[in-house]
């Protein structure tokens, strides 16, 4: 008989440690340690090898023909499509979207005839018809199934024989028969184990839903990361309605992708203009605005980025970001105060990037720099100008990649200037290039002083 014995994992990056501490020793988070019980291995695992060593040039290559499921946005995240026999994980925050992208996944791909079983731990099949009547995806080889139970979920499977299993979401799903408490970071590993085990089998793909809470109560995907052949991360805003599919781990192919959806009453739908749908709203001649051009995987982004600065009645000012990178934006004030005279200690600064857009690339400094300039000058940006590139603690600018595919798009949306930093390479195109050494340069040339 095996013994049992207790451990402690972390629900952030999942490492095991005999001992309970307050901040896990391998990734730093506080309070993401969970107690679980473990079967004790009785002798270590052989090493199975399917045979002799054999050359590369020598291995049979079986080529991996992806299905396309028919949601363009995912089918281009997935390049091309689902592979069979492949397994990903899905993650994001609750209520971004996740049952929604995947039931429409399941519809079309039971319309084009592929049998796709839907597992609904988290809902009753009542309540995923309502949806799939909503988003019209009432096919006739989408099978629903609320069960939590494993060997229940694999006796389906197994009757269905399904081109598709989708589950929702794994950390609902449980083993009876496992050692391990209901819910617990080994419970949650050990089911999407036997599942992955399943789809490489049957040669079916499998799609699972994991849920990641900022506060740790359930096991996140990390510690499924490396279980699957593809992590994809659906983010976004609950209160916009746009939503960014990323790729953060593909086996079959780049994680350079990247999806745009847009949360509409019917479902999902795909949002071929992204840089039209977050300059919608713009005011032009407001202070404290300038449009920055961004790559996000592979689509170049338009992204208005906002600054306001008033008077702070607080010790410590105040400094908001929203969308924005907090550090990023402290080097970028220390970097105005110092290197081009603009001192706004005493001030509350408040920043964002509009339309709930992430904006992580430091080619958007000068942008933001430049809408901090523009709000305490009280001076606007003029409205056919976009800003590029990345700032140095000297103040100098330095150049951002694919600089040609930002300002096309920026020249499609009808922008007619850009400041660039000095060496940036000839864009071509008919955007009228404003080159310039420095942050102070920038600001000077534009008059927000
Ligand atoms: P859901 O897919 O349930 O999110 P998750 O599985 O990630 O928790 O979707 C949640 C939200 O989406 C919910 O608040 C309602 C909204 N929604 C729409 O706006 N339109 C729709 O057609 C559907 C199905 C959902
Ligand atoms: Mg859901």
């Amino acid at each position: 008989m095996p013994s049992t014995r207790s451990a402690y994992r972390c629900l952030n990056c999942g490492v095991e440690v005999p001992t309970w501490v307050g901040r896990c020793p391998a990734c730093s988070e506080w309070n993401t340690l969970v107690e679980e019980l473990t079967q004790r291995r009785q002798r270590p695992r052989s090493l199975r090898t399917a045979g002799p060593p054999v050359p590369v040039s020598e291995v049979t290559s079986c080529a991996l023909e992806p299905v396309p499921t028919g949601v363009a946005e995912l089918d281009r995240v997935m390049q091309g499509g689902l592979i069979p026999g492949s397994a990903t994980v899905i993650g994001g925050e609750p209520g971004i979207g996740k049952s929604t992208l995947l039931l429409q996944a399941a519809g079309s791909m039971a319309d084009q005839n592929r049998r796709v079983l839907f597992v609904c731990a988290e809902e009753s099949v009542q309540q995923v018809r309502l949806r799939a009547e909503r988003l019209g995806t009432l096919a006739a080889e989408l099978f629903l199934l609320s069960e939590t139970s494993l060997p229940e979920i694999l006796a389906a499977v197994g009757q269905l024989t399904p081109a598709m299993l989708v589950i929702d979401s794994i950390q609902t799903v449980h083993d009876p028969d496992s050692g391990s408490a209901a819910g617990s970071v080994t419970q949650v590993r050990d089911c999407a184990q036997r599942l992955v085990q399943q789809a490489k089998e049957s040669g079916m793909v499998c799609m699972i839903v994991g849920h990641v809470t900022k506060d740790g109560a359930l096991a996140g995907p990390r510690v499924l990361e490396h279980l699957v052949d593809t992590v994809l991360s659906f983010e976004g805003e609950r209160h916009h309605a746009l939503r960014l599919l990323r790729v953060i781990k593909h086996r079959f192919g780049s994680t350079q992708e990247l999806g745009l959806f847009e949360m509409t009453g019917s479902g999902l739908a795909a949002v071929p203009d992204a840089s039209g749908l977050f300059l919608a709203d713009r005011r032009e001649k407001t202070t404290g605005s300038v449009v920055v051009p961004t790559v996000q995987g592979h689509r170049p982004m338009l992204i208005e980025l906002q600054a306001l600065v008033t008077d702070s009645k607080l010790a410590t000012p105040r400094r908001s970001v929203h969308g924005l990178d907090g550090g990023r934006l402290a080097l970028i004030l220390a970097v105005l105060a110092e290197r081009a005279g603009i001192r706004i200690r005493d001030k509350d600064v408040y920043s964002l990037a509009v339309g709930g857009v992430k904006v992580a690339e430091p080619g958007a400094d000068l942008a933001l720099a430049l809408a901090v300039a523009s709000a305490a000058a009280g001076r606007a940006v003029p409205p056919d100008v976009v800003a590029c590139g990345e700032i140095g603690l000297g103040g100098e600018l330095r150049q951002v990649g694919q600089i040609e595919r930002r300002l096309t798009e920026a020249g499609r949306l009808g922008f007619c200037r850009a400041v660039l930093p000095r060496r940036a390479p000839d864009p071509g195109g008919s955007i009228e290039v404003l080159r310039v050494p420095s942050l102070a340069g920038a600001i000077e040339m534009l008059g927000l002083r």
